[in-house]
């Protein structure tokens, strides 16, 4: 079943769940994640950066996605990952796209605000969701002191200005954690994601950059009202994992056969994750 991203992220703030966001570049990521979700029971924001529509192309990733999510017995949302111009987002959500980010966290916040206010306009007509960003991810392993979290991690007073002006349906929000694979051990700073929900109670909270935090971590940021949680650097690690561990011990040629060890280790990755995030069972919700 085709949905919004409005349409799970709500239910899952009213039930204090997350709801994973994965990315998917190609047929076999894709079919892993949906694999997963059926298993679960869950239901599945499949995310595409721009990135991946440049290599898959997007009429590709449209029909493909299309087919997944009639079939599906889950919720499917399909959202676009940090779209950063107009033109890429308007052409996603005249492909189907359900759901479209608009990243302007480099942005000086009223250019934000406006930048997300002109997506929002047209989007909401066309009855697709939209995810904002308000801080700048990264860095956590470089120990940055307190002024510097400040003029980085997401200020709460900015989380409420941008809510109360653009109307997002959720908000992207920086306490820590960085894209790609951790160095160090990520510190998150909780107290900021507890006031920010405190402050827009009803504006879905999204986390970025979530492969790698640990397990314990996770599920605080799910009690403490993070909605959506993007993964995409875990899958990456198990499906390269996979075919390594593969190619050296196997003279199989067969992409199928290659394939199938790397399909497998990502199901069982975002599996692991949607349990951890707490959307298991909750496909009906
Ligand atoms: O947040 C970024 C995602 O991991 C997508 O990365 O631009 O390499 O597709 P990409
Ligand atoms: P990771 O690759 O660190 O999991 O981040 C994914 C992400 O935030 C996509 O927007
Ligand atoms: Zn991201």
């Amino acid at each position: 079943m085709f949905v919004t991203g409005k349409y799970v992220l709500d239910r899952a703030n009213k039930g204090n769940y997350a709801v994973g966001a994965f990315n998917i570049n190609n047929m076999e990521i894709l079919q892993s994640i949906i694999a997963a979700a059926e298993e679960k029971q869950a239901p599945v924001i499949l995310q595409t950066s721009e990135g991946a529509i440049k290599y898959a192309g997007i009429e590709y990733i449209a029909a493909m996605v299309k087919v997944a999510a009639e079939k599906a017995s889950v919720p499917v949302v399909l959202h676009l990952d940090h779209g950063t111009t107009y033109d890429t987002i308007m052409k996603c959500i005249k492909y189907g796209w359900t759901s479209v980010m608009i990243d302007g966290s480099h942005l000086p916040l009223d250019e934000n605000i406006a930048a997300t206010k002109d997506i929002i306009k047209v989007a909401h007509a066309c009855g697709v969701s939209v995810e904002a960003e308000l801080g700048r991810l990264g860095g956590i392993e470089d120990n940055i002191n307190v002024d510097e979290k400040d003029a980085r991690f997401t200020s709460p007073d900015e989380a409420v200005k941008f809510v109360a002006e653009t109307g997002v349906d959720s908000l992207a929000i920086a306490i820590g954690t960085a894209h790609g694979k951790y160095k160090g051990v990520p510190k998150l700073d909780f107290e900021r994601l507890q006031t920010i929900k405190a402050l827009i109670p009803d504006t879905p909270i999204v986390l970025h950059g979530a492969s790698g935090i640990p397990e314990e971590d996770i599920i605080k940021s799910t009690k403490l009202g993070v909605n959506k949680i993007n993964i995409d650097t875990d899958i990456r690690l198990a499906f390269t994992d996979a075919i390594r561990e593969f190619v050296a011990t196997s003279d199989a040629f067969d992409p199928r056969k290659v394939m199938a060890p790397a399909k497998e280790a990502m199901k069982k990755v975002v599996m692991g994750k949607i349990e951890m995030f707490g959307s298991t069972g909750k496909a009906n919700d």
